[in-house]
């Protein structure tokens, strides 16, 4: 490992070398979205300063000036409003303040105005599909059947002495709790603590809208919409198709085709985007919807451009598999999407193992770790990272069911662990508890052996370091114009361990890239000229590996080598 880092690190000298001075150029300003990298930031597990085990808004704060050293241009901050913390954060009882947890509203102002300043915008989480249980709303809406918040939630009466029919939760079991109050059963996709909103009610709307326009009030740069193909379900209750077999809470596996992506979920994108069309900045929504092809997630846009900008790929998030032809075909089917919307993708998130254990095969994974990022970061589209990423933070799952802290993971041990693995605090020194909080403190989850050596501090002495990849990355992507404004196109197409694409600007370079998803080196014959490319000679802008000039005729890519080159 020693020695690729040296070698890496001539690599990433060389970058400052050949990249020309910030030569960044302009998206319309209602389009700052299309060059912007977005850092996905887990509240509880950033940085904590008041020393009580969990992240806080002051933490984010103090290391925007990392983010921003780092090149990352928006950060999506998952939910901090108050919350009883079952589903950590995702179970909100006040839409419209901070949860003492992460600080104040004071607190939030002010990380406003420090974001600003460094140019770093916020988008916020926007839970519409449910509330926590101790919501004033649901408090009401139990309350009794006359309660005029009553239908502001879905209440069906059982049958045959068991809930109203076969729909399950998520997180596992009915999506049904009964309430003995009145006797009838309310309907919660996730959690029971999480009951589901009934969104044909306008006033449900109304009050959610409210709660938009007073963080869009703030200054906000948009939202990311949580779980909203579930907005709607089958008002007849119609049963779920079973499928074959068990999953891992021991259920028999369903197709939730009654309570996800029903038409009507496009009306509220609509109304949503409407909104925030209506404040200045352009804000932009973000929507989380796993879809299952490009044909479904292209209705995100919207068939007049009118929903949502940035449809997370969730098709490219699960590929799971380190598969030249895998994401070739992916990545091709999102550059033609049939709306002709804007590529969002990622590879790590708050709810997935990270990408470092997910694509590493046991041997290489630093190296196919710059592999992802070099993916990531030069494909054409919008970027999400995930805090941590950016140094090969690994899994960590708790070994003992009584560690466990995500509920998910208690109903389903031990087949499902839960989340708690890929939400570890960020690893910011090699000190104990990483610089994440004081050496005494306990953290909410325990901080990774492995940030002894993967952490901040060190990565950034070492230039042959994942952070020290990504750094450079990100530089060559706010300053390349084939980067920031070239088109995307895959070629040497037949090739099943390489994937290969063009970026070409208007003007300019343009950069080939690619990517040896194999654990043999690989030589490539590059034939460009139908690509309107004559020269066969090109020099890497950036790679994984020791190489300055290469012959596109004869390309010899290590194994797991990811190569950026200038050509033309
Ligand atoms: C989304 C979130 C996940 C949460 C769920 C319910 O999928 O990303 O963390 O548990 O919605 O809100
Ligand atoms: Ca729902």
């Amino acid at each position: 490992m020693k020695m690729i880092s040296s070698l890496l690190g001539l690599c990433a000298c060389t970058v400052a070398l050949l990249t020309p001075p910030a030569a960044r150029a302009q998206a319309t300003p209602d389009e700052w979205w299309k060059h912007a990298v977005i850092y996905e930031i887990y509240p509880r597990s950033f940085q904590d300063t008041n020393h009580d085990g969990t992240g806080d808004l002051k933490g984010i704060e103090q290391r925007l000036d990392y983010l921003k050293e780092l090149g990352i241009d928006a950060i999506w901050i998952t939910p901090m409003y108050p919350s009883p913390q079952v589903d950590f954060g995702y179970d909100i009882k006040d839409y419209e303040a901070i949860d003492p947890q992460y600080g104040t509203m004071a607190d939030f102002d002010n990380l406003m105005k420090a974001a600003k300043a460094r140019n770093i915008r916020v988008i916020m989480d926007l839970v519409l599909n449910h509330t926590s249980d101790q919501h004033p709303w649901f408090l009401e809406s139990r309350s009794s059947k006359t309660n005029p918040k009553r239908d502001w939630y879905i209440w069906r009466d059982g049958k045959n002495g068991g809930p109203p029919n076969n729909w399950q939760s998520w997180f596992g079991h009915s999506a049904w709790k009964l309430d003995p109050a009145t006797g009838q059963y309310y309907y919660h996709y996730f959690y029971t603590e999480q009951p589901d909103l009934n969104w044909r009610n306008p006033e449900v709307r109304k009050a959610m809208y409210a709660a938009l326009r007073f963080w869009l009030d703030k200054g906000v740069a948009g939202f990311r919409m949580d779980a909203v193909s579930r907005l709607f379900e089958d008002p007849d209750l119609h049963d779920d198709p079973y499928l074959p077999g068990y999953n891992a809470f021991g259920d028999r596996n369903i197709q939730h085709k009654y309570t996800d992506d029903l038409p009507e979920i496009h009306d509220v994108f609509k109304e949503v985007r409407a909104l925030v069309d209506t404040y200045p900045g352009h804000p932009v929504l973000m929507s989380e919807a796993d879809e299952p092809n490009i044909e479904a997630l292209s209705k995100m846009y919207g068939a007049k451009g009118d929903e949502t900008q940035l449809p997370m790929d969730f098709q490219i998030a699960d590929a799971n598999e380190l598969s030249a032809g895998k994401f070739r075909k992916l990545f091709d089917e999102v550059e033609t999407n049939p709306a002709g919307g804007w590529p969002e993708f990622f590879f790590s998130n708050h709810d997935q193992p990270r990408q470092w254990d997910r694509y590493g095969d046991g041997k290489h994974n630093d190296q196919i770790a710059k592999l992802m990022a070099t993916l990531e970061l030069t494909a054409r589209g919008t970027p999400q990272m995930y805090y941590g990423e950016e140094l090969g933070m690994r899994t960590t799952e708790p070994t003992r069911k009584e560690d466990v802290r995500d509920p998910e993971g208690i109903t389903g041990w031990p087949k499902e662990k839960g989340r708690d693995g890929e939400r570890t605090p960020m690893q910011w020194t090699p000190e104990p508890n990483s610089g994440f909080t004081g050496a005494e403190v306990k953290p909410w989850l325990p901080v990774p052996p492995s940030a002894k050596t993967v952490n901040v501090k060190s990565e950034l002495a070492d230039p042959g370091s994942i952070l020290s990849f990504y750094k450079a990355l990100l530089k060559l992507r706010h300053t390349e114009p084939a980067l920031l404004e070239g088109n995307y196109k895959s070629v040497d197409k037949e090739n099943a361990e390489v994937f290969s694409y063009l970026r070409c600007p208007k003007v300019g370079n343009c950069l080939l890239v690619a990517l040896n998803m194999s654990s043999k080196t690989q030589a490539v014959h590059y034939d460009l000229k139908t690509e309107g490319i004559a020269t066969t000679s090109g020099e890497i802008a950036l790679a994984n590996y020791r190489a300055e000039k290469v012959d596109l005729k004869q390309v010899e890519i290590p194994a797991f080598g990811a190569a950026v080159i200038r050509v033309r």
